[in-house]
C-alpha cells in the first residue's frame, strides 16, 4: 500500500530542494540516498546544500513530519530520480555518459512500485534514457517475480529536467519555466499537474526524448557561447587588448551579446552535458566538440600565464583566489579553478596560497602542496595574485593589489 506521495531518490543539490519544496506544499515525501550521512543529515534536519533558504525549508519540512529520509524507497505515487549522471573518460579523450546511478535508482523501486505509480527522471540524461528506465524497471520486476502481479503498462514515465542555478535554487525552482516530457502524453500531463503545486513558471509538455534533448541543448548552447568568449580572451591576450572592454563595446551592438570569459568551464552541468550529445552524434557535432576543446584548454592558458609571471621572481608566492566552479557556491565539481591550482602546485613554481571562503578544506592531492588561508593573508603574502572565482568576499581585496602581478581570469577587479 502506498505510504508516501513522493519518493525523491538522490538527496543531493537537486534532490534536497525538490523534496523540501514538495514537502512544504503538504506532500508526504520520502527522501532516499545510498549515502548514510545524507539520510542521517536529512532526518536531523541538516542539509549540506549551503543555501540558507533551502536549508531552512528542509529543516521545517522535517520538523513538521512531511519529509523523512531512508536508504530504501517505499511505495509512493511518484518516484523522482535525481541521482548523478557523470561521464566516463575513455582513452583518447572521449567522454561517454555513465548511467549506472540512474539504472541503480530505477531498479531500486522495483521492490515497492505498484500499479499506476509514476517514475520521473530529473537527472540530466542522454536522449533515450527515460525509455531505458522502462526497460530496466521491467527487467528488475521480472527478476523479482513481480511482473505477473504489477500491471507494467499502468506505470507512467517522464523526464522533467531541472534548470535551477546553484546560489539561487529556491527562487528558480519556483519561478523557472519547466518542461515535462512524457513517455506518453498522459504521463506528461500527470507530471505537469504534480509540479504545478509549487512551480509558478509556465510548464510545457512534450515527449520524453524532446525533453532530454532540450536540457542538453540548453547547456551545450551555453558551452558554445562561453567558448567564443574564452577564445576571444586568448586572442585579445595575443593582441594586448583588454577583452572586458572589448566585449563591453561589442555588446553595444543591438544584436550582439557576448558572454564573459573565465578560467574555463566547470560544474556538474555545462562541462558535462554537451558530451551526452556528442557521444551519440559524433559526426554531427563538430562545433560542440570544438567548444569543449576551447573551454577545456582554458585552464592551461591560465597556468601558462602564471608560469610566465613566476619567472620574474626567484621563489614567488602565488595567491590563488577561489577554487569552486563558480562564484558564491561551495561546489567544486569539475572546477577549472581547482584544476589550475593543482597544475600550479605540480609545477613547483614557488609557494602556493589558496583562499576560498566557501570551501572548508581542499582535496587531498592539493592540500599537502598549498597553504589554505584567508583572502587577505593570501594576497598580503603573495607576489602574484590569480583571481579564479569571482566570490563577493574578494571585492574588498582590490585595495591590496598594488605592487602585485595580477592575473584576473574573470575581469573582476577594477582596471588598474
Ligand atoms: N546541481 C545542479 O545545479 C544541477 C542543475 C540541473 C540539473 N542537475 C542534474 O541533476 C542530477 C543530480 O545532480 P546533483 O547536483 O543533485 O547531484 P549530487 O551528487 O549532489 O546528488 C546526487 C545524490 O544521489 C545519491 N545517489 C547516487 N546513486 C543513488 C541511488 N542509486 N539511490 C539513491 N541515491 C543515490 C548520491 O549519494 C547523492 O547524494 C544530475 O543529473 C545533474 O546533472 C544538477
Amino acid at each position: 500500500m502506498k505510504k508516501y506521495d513522493i519518493c525523491v531518490i538522490g538527496l543531493g543539490y537537486i534532490g534536497i530542494p525538490t523534496a523540501s519544496i514538495f514537502a512544504s506544499k503538504g506532500k508526504k515525501v520520502l527522501g532516499v540516498d545510498v549515502l548514510r550521512s545524507r539520510v542521517e543529515g536529512v532526518n536531523a534536519g541538516k542539509s549540506h546544500v549551503g543555501e540558507s533558504d533551502i536549508d531552512a525549508l528542509m529543516a521545517e519540512a522535517v520538523k513538521n513530519g512531511f519529509l523523512r529520509a531512508s536508504s530504501v524507497p517505499e511505495s509512493s505515487d511518484f518516484y523522482i530520480v535525481a541521482v548523478p549522471t557523470p561521464f566516463k573518460r575513455l582513452d583518447g579523450g572521449r567522454k561517454i555518459p555513465d548511467l549506472s546511478y540512474v539504472e541503480a535508482a530505477t531498479r531500486s523501486v522495483a521492490a515497492c512500485i505498484e500499479n499506476s505509480q509514476m517514475l520521473i527522471l530529473e537527472s540530466t540524461s542522454p536522449v533515450g534514457t527515460t525509455s531505458k528506465m522502462r526497460d530496466w524497471l521491467k527487467d528488475e520486476l521480472s527478476k523479482l517475480g513481480r511482473l505477473e502481479s504489477v500491471d507494467f503498462d499502468s506505470i507512467n514515465f517522464a523526464h522533467c529536467p531541472e534548470r535551477i542555478l546553484p546560489g539561487k535554487m529556491l527562487a528558480e525552482l519556483v519561478a523557472n519555466d519547466r518542461i515535462c516530457g512524457g513517455f506518453t502524453p498522459e504521463a506528461a500531463e500527470r507530471a505537469k499537474a504534480l509540479y504545478s503545486c509549487f512551480c509558478k513558471g509556465e510548464i510545457f509538455t512534450t515527449d520524453d526524448k524532446t525533453a532530454e534533448m532540450a536540457k542538453l541543448t540548453e547547456n551545450a548552447s551555453r558551452d558554445v557561447a562561453i567558448a567564443f568568449a574564452n577564445e576571444l580572451s586568448i586572442v585579445c591576450d595575443k593582441f594586448g587588448i583588454d577583452v572586458w572592454e572589448l566585449i563591453k563595446l561589442a555588446n553595444r551592438h543591438p544584436r550582439v551579446n557576448i558572454l564573459s570569459p573565465g578560467p574555463g568551464v566547470g560544474g556538474h552541468c555545462i562541462a558535462v552535458d554537451p558530451w551526452f550529445i556528442i557521444s551519440d552524434a559524433e559526426a554531427q557535432t563538430p562545433l560542440m566538440k570544438a567548444a569543449r576543446a576551447v573551454n577545456d584548454g582554458k585552464p592551461d592558458f591560465v597556468v601558462e600565464k602564471v608560469k610566465r609571471a613566476a619567472k620574474n621572481f626567484k621563489n614567488p608566492s602565488i595567491a590563488c583566489l577561489g577554487v569552486t566552479f563558480k562564484a558564491n557556491v561551495n561546489d567544486v565539481r569539475e572546477s577549472p579553478a581547482m584544476e589550475i591550482v593543482s597544475k600550479i602546485c605540480d609545477l613547483n613554481l614557488g609557494r602556493v596560497l589558496v583562499a576560498d571562503p566557501h570551501v572548508d578544506s581542499l582535496p587531498q592531492h592539493i592540500a599537502g602542496k598549498t597553504e589554505k588561508t584567508s583572502p587577505e593573508l593570501a594576497v598580503a603574502g603573495s607576489d602574484i595574485v590569480v583571481l579564479l572565482v569571482d566570490h563577493r568576499e574578494f571585492e574588498s581585496l582590490s585595495g591590496l593589489l598594488k605592487d602585485k602581478i595580477l592575473i584576473d581570469t574573470k575581469g573582476f577587479f577594477p582596471k588598474r
